[in-house]
């Protein structure tokens, strides 16, 4: 797989987000039930504009949910979510894009008999009018995809479609980019690659990420600030080089 290439910009959109370092997204005390299942409890946490905050915790934290619940596809029964100081809390899933937050969630969906390309269509939908330069900047970013662009969606590997949702959520020009487990089940070369995309997005692009990932090695070695969650709670917040010295919490929390 070739190398990502280097001098594209895509836009992080609206994303001129300000310095890096002011706080985008805050969520406090977020309490979410799947009936009587209790997901989250009172998770209280903010993405810096301009960064990489990891969410990482093992399986059932509680992960999902907090996405999911950010994103307005769960309602809270507590807490408040928002957005560059506006709450957004109540505010309807489909609002969310053009506030300019975009969730690739977990599992890697696309339509499996569509194109790349029509897939990447289908996703610019909900932005209105995306011109060529937007799916341009996309393929360059993703040399992988634009080869495989008339190829049915079904016929990609694992990291191809992970390219293709991440890309997908790129055209809808967000300042944060929700991103659930995008590494499950992808070789470490692939991970890396697909990391290091994302570094350059936010740093070049001033694009903001909240990663959401079982793979805290990895995640940490990519993110600026790791929020361990458990239970659906948060254990610890730290920088991400401070938490991936902490062998007790490492081993505690994170599997490794
Ligand atoms: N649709 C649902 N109905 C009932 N309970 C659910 C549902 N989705 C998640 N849960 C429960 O909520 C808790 C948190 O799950 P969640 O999927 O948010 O965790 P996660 O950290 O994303 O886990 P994973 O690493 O497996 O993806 C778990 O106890 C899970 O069983
Ligand atoms: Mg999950």
């Amino acid at each position: 797989m070739p190398e990502p290439h280097g001098s594209t910009a895509v836009s992080a959109g609206a994303g001129s987000t300000g310095a890096p370092g002011r706080s985008l997204l805050e969520v406090e005390g977020l309490t979410s039930a799947y009936g009587p299942v209790r997901a989250l409890d009172g998770v209280t946490l903010s993405a810096e504009a301009g960064r990489i905050t990891a969410v990482l915790g093992a399986n059932g934290a509680g992960k999902t949910t907090l996405l999911r619940t950010i994103s307005g596809l769960v309602r809270p029964q507590a807490g408040s979510v928002r957005l560059d100081g506006e709450d957004i809390t109540k505010a309807p899933v489909e609002a969310m894009v053009g506030k300019g937050m975009s969730h690739v969630p977990e599992g890697r969906g696309v339509i499996a008999e569509l194109t790349v390309d029509e897939n990447l269509r289908v996703g610019s939908l909900f932005r209105g009018k995306v011109g060529k330069d937007e799916f341009d900047r996309v393929y360059d970013l993703f040399p992988r995809i634009a080869e495989r662009r008339n190829n049915a969606a079904h016929t990609l590997s694992g990291g191809e479609r992970q390219m293709l949702v991440i890309g997908r959520a790129l055209l809808a020009q967000p300042r944060i980019l929700l991103l659930d487990e995008p590494s499950l089940g992808l070789a470490p070369r692939i991970v890396a690659q697909i990391f290091g995309l994302l570094r350059q997005l936010v740093d070049r692009d001033g694009l903001s990420v909240l990663l959401v990932e079982q793979n805290a090695r990895s995640a940490l070695s990519v993110a600026d600030v790791g929020v361990v969650l458990n239970l659906g709670k948060v254990v610890v917040t730290d920088q991400a080089r401070t938490l991936m010295a902490d062998e007790g919490l490492r081993h505690a929390y994170l599997g490794f």
